[in-house]
């Protein structure tokens, strides 16, 4: 079995002279950053006609040279035995997949196989520059092959459906980045996307669904778009791009969902769940209880699809899903229970694991093998079985301690459906926040894995999950830059800084995101305001990252001009003072950077409790304390939708504030803001009690507010306003949230949360 390890040493004892001095320069233009690029003296101009040696070098690769060169750069090739530019040789007794590239008074490429003349060619296009119109490129020597086998990325194309095109397209963007693997999640809850002939109900009945929520599914009360939303792919269209997607050197993993999220084909095939019930295509995301009834006669069924599939895709894996399977109807269905029975099962999740061991036997005799999610760890990994590792990296690190294969896809680093900016002009997504730093620092192989172990890990993969991303425009966004980021983790062992990779990624790879009309998210560019403490309120700067870019800022305080068009650079601050009164100024900055964004909006109110001590006397939930103890009086007020990182969270039955206002004077008023968003499980407290000190030994309560809670309500925040007149250095909030979520609504019975945002003490 082929291992990158292997590959590795042995194509290091190749390059090991060179090894070493690389991956420090910057100034590459090629991502991935190739394992040995030497930028030397001079440029080579390519001219209009780019004239290549007529020898041999694979068909497809001669064709994706004419196509990307003539397309993308407008340049004309010519093949001719005379006198030449570009030419190719072909390597003998080199690893697979290296290859070099020489760019002096002509270009030679040498290459060990089709796939590394594809990746030549490709980084050859990465090299293009121009000069008043005139390309060039600097002269360099660059060796390279890739260390991970395994270079996904994947796409729901079930919650939101793609067009054939829009795949292919997809796939041309992967392959400029030489990722090899395209993992299509073909069928899911919402909708069944390939035409199998043998049950035709399942696109007929299985690819469309009437309605599709709105908003974001943990909204409440939900509301949804009645319309019939759907499409499914024929067999000759998948050939088709099976064949597209080989000419560029990618395999296609197709992923059947077994035995969960299968309500698409329970809609076509009711007689295949566990209870029979005619249930429709769901138009809501999430987890549903009605799976494939583990029966024989399923696993025949299933085995019926993958027959086709299996004539459809070449790929040595063919992923089954697995994950997110409640055992609910299982744990009640007759049929089940037997097959657990007479299989001498101990619980339902051996009976998942006996099911996931059904699909491995029959792709192993076919000579193909199992990949799932880290679910089919549970109840015992079948034989041969491969773990994609998306909970974490954990699954796939008990896969390999278990020597089976894994490829590392965790939420953490890996699910391009998370936000990758904390903006409130971000596009709706489903949570979590993975910016493009946070994928380039991703490492694939755990340390907690000997290096032994280590050789299991064939790679990682990017997950984009669609619920939240309803157009290709919108799959473009979220999905670059942030591959690049990942493409480079797999590439090379060890990679350059992050400074220097986007360095890099701002001078030459937005110019050639640019040339392919790659919608790309720009929020890598937004000039985002960050504040610290300060003596008599904060301090605001820009966000690291932000270097390179030339910004400007305009500044507005309750309206008027304040200061406007001044460039404001990364190592600028400015000082926003506490008011002294019962004043609240409102202060808007706008800042851009030339080519990248358009202005990023921040509004800082000045209020008399700006940048106060405060004390967490009880601690927040850890993922919701971004700003730790400024972020409730930072001048941001919490906004909607909320992500996380301006609120402040709390699970706790009694929550208490202890505030420091620096020196003793009148206290008139407090206002603090309250979310509430009962799909989150956030609801408003029930009562507010105010406490006060002279010199934070002896508390005297000064009022006790109780909260006249709303009725159901879409996700919304009020802000409690509570008047006092009391002299004091310090004042102490208890919170008393309610104690457990009423019946009927989500969490019902559990402790709910409570989120804070702005604390202003007049
Ligand atoms: C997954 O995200 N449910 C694999
Ligand atoms: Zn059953």
């Amino acid at each position: 079995m082929k291992k990158w390890k292997n590959n590795f040493i042995r194509n290091s004892v190749l390059v090991v002279s060179l090894f070493f001095s690389i991956l420090s320069t910057a100034q590459c233009p090629i991502v991935p950053h190739p394992i040995v690029y030497k930028e030397t003296p001079g440029t080579l101009m390519l001219g209009n006609l780019l004239s290549v040696k007529e020898n041999e070098f694979p068909e497809t690769c001669k064709k994706m040279l004419i196509e990307r060169l003539t397309d993308q750069f407008s340049l004309q090739v010519s093949f001719s035995n005379g006198k030449h530019l570009l030419e190719f040789k072909r390597l003998q007794n080199v690893p697979k997949d290296f290859y070099s590239i020489l760019v002096n008074d002509k270009i030679t490429v040498n290459y060990s196989s089709d796939e590394s003349c594809f990746y030549a060619i490709n980084s050859l296009l990465h090299l293009i520059q121009f000069s008043d119109g005139n390309a060039y490129i600097q002269n360099c020597f660059i060796q390279d092959q890739p260390s991970f086998q395994w270079r996904g990325l994947h796409l729901d194309v079930s919650r939101h459906f793609f067009s054939i095109d829009e795949v292919k397209r997809y796939i041309d963007l992967m392959s400029y980045y030489k990722f090899n693997t395209f993992h299509w999640h073909l069928t899911d809850d919402q909708g069944w996307r390939i035409e199998i002939k043998k049950y035709p109900r399942l696109t007929e009945i299985g690819a469309y669904r009437d309605s599709t929520v709105n908003d974001h599914y943990s909204t409440s009360p939900r509301t949804y778009k009645v319309e019939k939303y759907g499409g499914y792919y024929s067999q000759d269209e998948i050939r088709e791009v099976v064949k597209y997607a080989q000419d560029r050197y990618i395999t296609i993993v197709p992923e059947i969902e077994m035995p969960g999220h299968s309500r698409a084909a329970l809609a076509a095939y009711p007689e295949l769940s566990c209870t029979g019930e005619q249930l429709p295509v769901p138009g809501l995301w999430g987890v549903f209880d009605d799976i494939f009834c583990a029966h024989e006669d399923n696993i025949v069924f299933l085995q019926n699809i993958l027959t086709e599939v299996l004539e459809l895709f070449p790929s040595q894996y063919i992923h089954v899903g697995g994950d997110e399977a409640p055992k609910n109807r299982w744990k009640k269905c007759k049929k089940c229970q037997a097959v657990i029975r007479e299989n001498g099962l101990k619980d339902e999740h051996e009976l998942q694991s006996y099911f996931i061991g059904k699909m491995d036997e029959f792709l192993t005799k076919n000579g193909r093998k199992l990949i799932g999610w880290d679910e089919i760890l549970e109840g015992g990994l079948s034989p041969n079985a491969t773990v994609m590792s998306w909970r974490g990296i954990e699954g796939g690190i008990e896969a390999a301690k278990q020597h089976h294969e894994v490829v590392m896809s965790p939420g953490s680093h890996c699910y391009f459906d998370h936000y990758q900016g904390k903006g409130s002009d971000e596009p709706l997504a489903i949570g979590g926040y993975t910016p493009l730093e946070k994928v380039y620092q991703f490492e694939p192989i755990p340390e907690a894995l000997s290096p032994q172990e280590q050789h299991y890990i064939l790679g990682a993969q990017a997950n984009v999950w669609t619920e939240y991303i309803p157009s290709f425009s919108q799959v473009e966004y979220m999905v670059y830059p942030r591959a690049l980021a990942l493409s480079q983790v797999l590439w090379t062992m060890t990679r350059p800084s992050y400074d220097s990779f986007f360095a890099d990624f701002l001078r030459f790879q937005v110019p050639f995101l640019n040339r392919l009309h790659v919608n790309y998210s720009r929020t890598f560019a937004k000039p985002t305001l960050i504040q610290s403490k300060s003596e008599r309120g904060i301090k605001l700067m820009l966000e690291r990252n932000q270097f390179g870019l030339q910004n400007n800022l305009t500044w507005t305080k309750d309206g008027a001009a304040y200061k406007s068009n001044q460039s404001f650079a990364e190592k600028d601050s400015l000082l926003i003072d506490r008011t002294s009164d019962e004043k609240i100024i409102r202060n808007e900055f706008s800042i851009s950077n030339a080519q990248l964004t358009s202005p990023t909006k921040t509004t800082i109110i000045q209020h008399p409790s700006l940048g106060i001590d405060v004390t967490y006397v009880t601690q927040p939930a850890e993922q919701y304390n971004a700003a730790k103890e400024l972020a409730l009086v930072d001048g941001v007020v919490g906004s909607l939708p909320w992500k996380g990182n301006e609120w402040v969270g709390f699970r706790e039955k009694q929550i208490t504030l202890k505030l420091d206002l620096g020196q003793k004077r009148i206290v008139s008023a407090i206002e603090l803001g309250f979310l509430e968003d009962h799909g989150s499980w956030i609801h408003y407290p029930d009562s507010i009690e105010i406490l006060v000190s002279k010199k934070g030994k002896k508390w005297k309560s000064v009022k006790v507010v109780n909260w006249k809670d709303g009725e159901l309500v879409k996700a919304s925040f009020l802000t409690k306003k509570i008047s006092l007149s009391s002299k004091a250095r310090y004042v102490k909030i208890d919170i008393k949230p309610k104690k457990i979520i009423e019946i009927g609504l989500p969490g019902e019975g559990n402790l709910p949360w409570t989120f804070l945002d702005e604390l202003i003490i007049f």
